[in-house]
C-alpha cells in the first residue's frame, strides 16, 4: 500500500474534518449492510442444511426468502458492499498519511475478500432459485429421455454450487468483516496501537471483542430486518401459509434474542479497551445513546414474544440500526482523539507545502521593490529625508558589505543620533537579502 501514500498530498485541517465527516457516512451504509448480508446468508445456509439431512416442509423456502430479503439484489450489493470500502482506503490512506502505524494492508485485504465473498453469496442465491424450479418440474410428463437427464444434471450441478457457494461465501465474508474490523479499530486505538504482526493484529483481544459486538449487531438487525418483511408480506396477503408463517416468526424471534442479549457486555468491552485518553465526554455520551438504544430494542423484542406485530418489528429493525450508528460515532470520536497529533502533523505539512506551491519561501519568486514599498517605503526615500534617512547618504558605506546591510536590516541598531532609532520591518532573512541586494542595484544604476 505503498504506492498510496506516496499518492496523496498532505491536507488541510478543514480537510481532515471532513474525512472524518465522510467516513462516518461510508460506515453507516457499509457496516448494517454487510452485517445483514452475513447474518442472512449464515441463517440461509443453516436452515438449507437441516432441510437436507431433517426433510422439515418449510426449511427450504425459509432458506431461500431470507437470503433473498437479506441480500437485496447485485447492483445493491456493489453500491453497499464495495464502494464503501474503495472509499474507506482512500480515505484512510489521506488520514494516516505518512504514518508508521497503518490500517490499509488490513482494508485492501478486506476488499478482496468481500468482493469474493459477494460473488459467492449471490451465485448462492441464484442457486436456490434454480434449484426451486428444478424440483418442482415433474419429469414423468418428459417424454424425451435426452431432456429428462439434462434437468437431472443441471439439478445436480445447481445443488452442488448452492452448497458450495453458501458456505465459501459465509467464510469469505466473515474474513473480510474481520479485517475490515481490524482496520477500523486500529486507528482508534492509534496511539496504544503496538501490535507489530500482521497476524497478531487479527487475534489481538481488543479487535476480537469488536467483530463479537458487530457480529451480533449483525445478527440483531438481520432479525429485525427479515421479521419485519415478512409481517409486511403477511400484511399484504403474499405469505398465505399460517403455519409456515409462525415458524417463521418463533425462529427469528429466538435468533434475534440471543444476539442482542449480549451485545452490551461486547459494546462495554470495546469502549473500555480505548486509550484512556481517547474516552472523552462524546465517545461516553454516544457509546449510552447506543446502548439505550438497543435497551429499547429489547422491549420491542419482547413486545414480539408476547404477540407478533409488524410496527414492532420494524421499530425494532430501526432501533438496532440507530445503535450501531450511534456506536459508530463514539468510535469515530475516539479516532478523532487518538489521531489528533497525526492529524496537526498533516495539516502542518499541508500549510508548508502550501506556502511553497504560492511561491513563499523561495528566493527567485521574491519581489525585493515590492516589499520595499510596503516595509520600507513610509520611512525612506533615495534622495529625501522621511523617518529615517535619505538612502542615497546611508547605502554607499554599505557597498560590498552586502552581509552587514541585511544584518542591519534585519536588526537595525542605533546608528545616527539625528535620527530616531529604526524599527525592526520583520523580515525573513531571503527577503531582506532580496531588499538589500536591490538598495546596491539601486545605487549601482544611480551612480553609473
Ligand atoms: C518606521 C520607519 C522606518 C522603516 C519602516 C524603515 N526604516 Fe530604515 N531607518 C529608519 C530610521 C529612523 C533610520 C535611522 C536610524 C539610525 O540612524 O539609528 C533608518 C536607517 C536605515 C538605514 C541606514 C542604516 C545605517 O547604517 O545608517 C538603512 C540602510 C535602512 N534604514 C534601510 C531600511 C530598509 C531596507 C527598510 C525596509 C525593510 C527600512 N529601513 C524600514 C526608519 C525606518
Amino acid at each position: 500500500m505503498e504506492f498510496l501514500n506516496n499518492f496523496v498530498l498532505p491536507q488541510s485541517a478543514e480537510h481532515i474534518e471532513l474525512l472524518h465527516y465522510m467516513l462516518l457516512v461510508v460506515l453507516f451504509l457499509f457496516i448494517p449492510f454487510i452485517g445483514v448480508v452475513f447474518g442472512g446468508v449464515l441463517t440461509s445456509v443453516i436452515y438449507k442444511n437441516k432441510a437436507g439431512k431433517e426433510n422439515g416442509k418449510y426449511y427450504f423456502r425459509f432458506a431461500k426468502e431470507i437470503v433473498e430479503i437479506t441480500t437485496i439484489n447485485k447492483s445493491v450489493g456493489l453500491i453497499l458492499g464495495i464502494v464503501p470500502v474503495i472509499t474507506a482506503l482512500l480515505i484512510y490512506s489521506q488520514l494516516l498519511q505518512n504514518s508508521k502505524v497503518t490500517n490499509l494492508d488490513y482494508l485492501a485485504l478486506s476488499l478482496i475478500l468481500i468482493i469474493i465473498a459477494l460473488v459467492f453469496v449471490y451465485s448462492y442465491r441464484y442457486s436456490l432459485s434454480f434449484n426451486r424450479i428444478f424440483n418442482s418440474i415433474s419429469k414423468n410428463q418428459l417424454s424425451d429421455q435426452g431432456v429428462v437427464e439434462d434437468i437431472d444434471l443441471l439439478s445436480n450441478e445447481s445443488q452442488r454450487i448452492s452448497d458450495k457457494a453458501g458456505v465459501a461465501g459465509i467464510i469469505f465474508l466473515f474474513l473480510g468483516m474481520w479485517f475490515f474490523i481490524t482496520a477500523i479499530t486500529i486507528p482508534s486505538l492509534y496511539r496504544d496501537w503496538d501490535i507489530s504482526g500482521f497476524i497478531s493484529g487479527l487475534f489481538y483481544w481488543k479487535v476480537l471483542s469488536r467483530l463479537v459486538l458487530y457480529i451480533l449487531f449483525s445478527l440483531t438487525l438481520t432479525g429485525g430486518m427479515v421479521l419485519f418483511t415478512f409481517l409486511e408480506d403477511e400484511k399484504n396477503k403474499r405469505i398465505k401459509d399460517e403455519e409456515y408463517s409462525v415458524f417463521v416468526k418463533q425462529k427469528i424471534v429466538r435468533l434475534t434474542f440471543y444476539s442482542a442479549i449480549l451485545i452490551p457486555f461486547f459494546l462495554l468491552t470495546s469502549l473500555f479497551g480505548l486509550p484512556n485518553d481517547s474516552l472523552t465526554g462524546p465517545v461516553f455520551t454516544y457509546a449510552i445513546i447506543s446502548l439505550g438504544l438497543l435497551f429499547l430494542g429489547y422491549h420491542f423484542l419482547y413486545m414480539l414474544t408476547k404477540e407478533i406485530k409488524g410496527t414492532v418489528a420494524s421499530l425494532l429493525f430501526l432501533t438496532t440500526i440507530f445503535s450501531i450508528a450511534a456506536f459508530i460515532i463514539s468510535d469515530q470520536k475516539a479516532m478523532a482523539t487518538s489521531t489528533k497529533f497525526h492529524s496537526a502533523i498533516l495539516s502542518a505539512q499541508f500549510d508548508k507545502y502550501y506556502a511553497e506551491l504560492k511561491g513563499e519561501g523561495k528566493t527567485v519568486q521574491i519581489n525585493a521593490a515590492e516589499i520595499y514599498q510596503v516595509k520600507c517605503g513610509a520611512c525612506h526615500a533615495w534622495d529625501k529625508k522621511i523617518v529615517g534617512p535619505p538612502h542615497k547618504d546611508v547605502i554607499p558605506k554599505y557597498v560590498g558589505k552586502e552581509a552587514q546591510l541585511v544584518a542591519f536590516i534585519r536588526n537595525p541598531v542605533k546608528v545616527n543620533p539625528d535620527y530616531p532609532p529604526m524599527p525592526n520591518p520583520g523580515l525573513k532573512p531571503n527577503e531582506a537579502e532580496a531588499v538589500a541586494k536591490y538598495l546596491l542595484e539601486t545605487y549601482n544604476e544611480k551612480n553609473k
